[in-house]
């Protein structure tokens, strides 16, 4: 099993709202180390739903998931808060900054939580930025660069403490193609070069066409990959 990294068991997530939904309908499937996957499906189809699950961000109603080994659905809510922070880096659609901190700021803010000392947390932020080529923008704040930037400065952020997967919701949704493009050109690289996992979720085909393996869902249920 070590080079599995997630593994999901018979999950299920039920939203017990106004409408009982089954965003999640009986999910097992796993995620190899060192992997590329996209998560494909039509809108309202639970690729939101499962990534949050596989992240830590949300409970299953039942069944189990594991990231290296150990079982998150059994975690309190401390305990798996901590484990995100060192173990997952997240990448949204949108306003994944904080609006008020500089970019360099934001970079360094897991690494703030964590408790990093200075001279190691400096390094790494500047490794980052010099790494992703941030540097002209580092002392900006989000709402003053273009969306491809934001998106690059937000990688940053979801690399920078080294966590062994990053979980990408529709991270190109926002941006043009071009920007797109370049995005998933720099998340192929840091899968390449640094062995980072990554799982997105997309159904943008250019995105589709960069993945390794491509899960396709509907209804909650995986109908093809895995
Ligand atoms: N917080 C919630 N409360 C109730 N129902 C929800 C909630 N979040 C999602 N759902 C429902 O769960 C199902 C799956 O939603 P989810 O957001 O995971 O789909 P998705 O594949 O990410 O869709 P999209 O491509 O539009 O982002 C949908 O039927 C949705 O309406
Ligand atoms: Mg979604």
């Amino acid at each position: 099993m070590e080079n599995t990294v997630i593994r999901l068991k018979e999950v299920v997530k039920i939203y017990d709202g106004e409408y009982k939904v089954a965003a999640v309908n009986g999910i097992s499937m796993s995620v190899e180390r060192g992997s590329f996957s996209c998560i494909a499906g039509p809108s309202g189809s639970g690729k939101t739903s499962l990534l949050n699950l596989m992240g830590g961000l949300d409970k299953p109603t039942s069944g189990d998931v594991f990231i290296e080994d150990k079982n998150i659905a059994k975690f309190s809510r401390t305990k798996l808060s901590d484990f995100r922070l060192k173990k997952l880096g997240f990448v949204f659609q949108e306003l994944n900054l904080i609006p008020v901190l500089t970019i360099r700021e934001n970079i360094e803010f897991p690494l703030l939580l964590q408790g990093w000392d200075e001279t190691r947390k400096k390094k790494a932020v500047n490794d980052i930025i010099e790494e992703l080529g941030l540097e002209k923008l580092s002392e900006r704040r989000p709402l003053s660069i273009s969306g491809g930037q934001q998106q690059r400065a937000a990688v940053a952020r979801a690399i920078v403490s080294n966590p062994a997967v990053i979980l990408a919701d529709e991270p190109t949704a926002n941006l043009d193609s071009g920007n797109a493009r370049s995005l998933i050109g720099l998340m192929n690289r840091l899968n390449r070069e640094k062995g980072i996992t990554f799982v997105l979720s997309s159904h943008d085909e250019m995105v589709l066409k960069e993945a390794g393996s491509i899960i396709y869902l509907r209804d909650g249920k995986i109908i093809q990959g895995a």
